[in-house]
C-alpha cells in the first residue's frame, strides 16, 4: 500500500493528537442606535432628524438562518437610554429588552450584548423598548428576518415596513410631544406622513409574471393600515411570522395593526408599463405605498398553487385542560372609568390623568412594578379573554410566546404575537407557557402602554 505522509498525518491518530483550541469568539457586531438626519419629506423640504439602528431608515435588517444565532453589541450614541426587544422571538427571557422588568436601560455612551438563537422562521422585527412611544415613533426600528431552511418557492422578497410620521411640516422636524394626553387617552399618537421603508412614495421594479414575497411590517405607534393589491394577484402565508396552514386568497383588504406582520406571496398579473401596487385604503381615499412598475421578462406566465411555508414546530396549547383569566381592557376617553388602582392604591381618573395614566387593565393602571396578572407553570395552557370595554381598538402583544386566537366555534385560529380588537370586541387567545421568564403583556399602541394598558406574566 502506497500511503502518503500526509495521508497519515490527516487519518491517523496524529489528528487526535493536535491541541484543540476553542473557537475563537469574534466580537458581535455593533448596533448604534443614533440620531441621523434623512430626507423622508419631498424634496424642497429639509431633512428630518431621526433615532434609528446603524444610521439608516428603516434601521439596519438582520437576517438569519431559522436555529441561527443572532449576536449584536447594542451601543447607545443617542441621549437617552434605550433598550432593544426582538418582537416575536421566542427568546431567552434575558435577552427580551425590556427596559424595567428583564434589563437595566442602557445608558448614553453605554452598551449591552444581545446574543440569542431564532427558533422560529418567519418575519419579526426589533425596536426600542424603553419609552417606545417615544423612541420607535423616532424611528428606532428595523427588520428581523429568519429564512426558512427551504427557501418558498418565489422568484424574490421585498420588506416593506410601514410607518406613520407626526411632522411638522414648517420644520420639517418630528412633532415633540411624545406624550401628548390626547393621544395617550384617545387613539394613539396618529402622524400625518406615511412611509415605507422610509419613503412616501417607494417604487421597485417587477417583471410581469414574477412571484414575489412580500412582508408586510407596520411599525407606527398607532395607526391600523388597511392594505389592497392592485395589478397582482396574492396569498396570505403567514402572519406575525407564522405560517398558515394553508394560504388565504387576498380577497378582502389585508388588516395591520401596529406591531403586525403579514406574509403575502403576489403573482404580477399587471402587464409590461403598467404599474402594480400595495394599496393603503384611507376611509373613501387609497394611496400607493409601494409602486412596482412593470416590465417584460418574467419566465412563466402560469405558475405552480402557492404551496404552505413550512411549519414552526410549537408546543399547542391544551383547550380542554386550560386556565381561563379575563383581561378586562378599561378607560381612556370616553371610557366611563372612574378610579384605579395604581402601585396597590385607588386613585381617582383625575389623580391618574394628572399622572399621565389613562388606561387599566382590571381595574389596575398597568406597569412592571405592580404583581404579574398571572404567574404559570411551565406547561400549563393559559386561556385568556381579553374584553375591550372601551371606544378605541387596541392591538395587544405577548412577549416571548406566540398564542393561537380561538374561532368563535371554538377552535385554534391564526398563531400571533399580536391580536387586534375594536371597540367593544371579546377575543380569547391562548397559549403553551413553555417559556420561562417575566414576559410584557401590553397595547403595541405606544401612547396606550405608556398610560396604563401594560402588565405582564411570569412563567416558571
Ligand atoms: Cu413590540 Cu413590548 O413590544
Ligand atoms: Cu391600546
Amino acid at each position: 500500500m502506497n500511503i502518503t505522509r500526509r495521508n497519515v498525518l490527516l487519518g491517523g491518530a496524529a489528528t487526535a493528537a493536535l491541541p484543540i483550541v476553542a473557537a475563537a469568539e469574534t466580537p458581535a457586531d455593533v448596533l448604534p442606535a443614533v440620531a441621523t438626519d434623512v430626507q423622508m419629506l419631498p424634496e424642497g423640504y429639509g431633512k428630518t432628524r431621526v433615532w434609528s439602528y446603524g444610521g439608516v431608515l428603516p434601521g439596519e435588517e438582520i437576517r438569519v438562518p431559522q436555529g441561527g444565532r443572532v449576536r449584536r453589541r447594542l451601543v447607545n450614541d443617542l441621549d437617552q437610554a434605550t433598550s432593544t426587544h426582538w418582537h416575536g422571538i421566542r427568546i431567552d427571557n434575558a435577552m427580551d429588552g425590556v427596559s424595567g422588568l428583564t434589563q437595566e436601560a442602557v445608558v448614553p455612551g453605554a452598551s449591552f450584548d444581545y446574543d440569542f438563537v431564532v427558533p422560529d422562521a418567519g418575519t419579526y422585527w426589533y425596536h426600542a423598548h424603553n419609552r417606545s412611544f417615544e423612541q420607535v415613533a423616532r424611528g428606532l426600528y428595523g427588520a428581523l428576518i429568519v429564512e426558512e431552511r427551504e427557501a418558498p418557492d418565489v422568484d424574490r422578497e421585498e420588506v416593506l415596513i410601514l410607518d406613520d410620521w407626526l411632522i411638522d411640516p414648517e420644520t420639517a422636524q418630528l412633532a415633540g410631544d411624545f406624550g401628548a394626553p390626547h393621544d395617550l387617552s384617545h387613539a394613539g399618537r396618529l402622524g400625518n406622513f406615511i412611509t415605507t421603508n422610509g419613503q412616501p412614495n417607494l417604487t421597485l421594479q417587477a417583471k410581469r409574471h414574477e412571484r414575489l414575497r412580500l412582508r408586510l411590517l407596520n411599525a407606527s405607534n398607532a395607526r391600523i393600515f388597511q392594505l389592497q393589491l392592485s395589478g397582482m394577484e396574492g396569498w396570505l402565508v403567514a402572519l406575525d411570522g407564522m405560517p398558515l396552514r394553508e394560504p388565504q386568497t387576498v380577497r378582502e383588504p389585508i388588516v395591520l395593526g401596529p406591531a403586525q406582520r403579514a406574509d403575502v406571496v403576489v403573482d404580477i398579473t399587471a402587464d409590461s408599463g403598467e404599474v402594480a401596487h400595495v394599496v393603503w385604503i384611507d376611509g373613501s381615499n387609497s394611496y400607493s405605498q409601494v409602486a412596482f412598475e412593470v416590465r417584460d421578462g418574467g419566465t412563466r406566465s402560469r405558475r405552480d398553487a402557492i404551496l404552505p411555508l413550512p411549519p414552526n414546530s410549537h408546543g399547542m396549547p391544551l383547550l380542554s385542560a386550560s386556565r381561563p383569566l379575563t383581561l378586562r381592557m378599561e378607560g381612556g376617553a370616553m371610557g366611563g372609568l372612574r378610579e384605579a388602582r395604581m402601585n396597590g392604591e385607588m386613585q381617582s381618573m383625575g389623580d391618574l390623568a394628572a399622572a399621565g395614566q389613562f388606561w387599566a387593565f382590571n381595574g389596575a393602571v398597568g406597569g412592571m412594578e405592580g404583581p404579574p396578572l398571572a404567574e404559570v407553570a411551565i406547561g400549563e395552557t393559559l386561556r385568556l379573554t381579553i374584553v375591550n370595554d372601551t371606544v378605541f381598538p387596541h392591538a395587544m402583544h405577548l412577549h416571548g410566546m406566540h398564542f393561537h386566537e380561538i374561532l368563535p366555534d371554538g377552535s385554534l385560529g391564526a398563531h400571533r404575537d399580536t391580536t387586534m380588537l375594536v371597540r367593544g370586541e371579546t377575543r380569547d387567545i391562548a397559549f403553551l407557557a413553555d417559556n420561562p421568564g417575566d414576559w410584557l403583556l401590553h397595547c403595541h399602541m405606544l401612547s396606550h402602554a405608556a398610560s396604563g394598558m401594560m402588565t405582564w406574566i411570569r412563567v416558571t
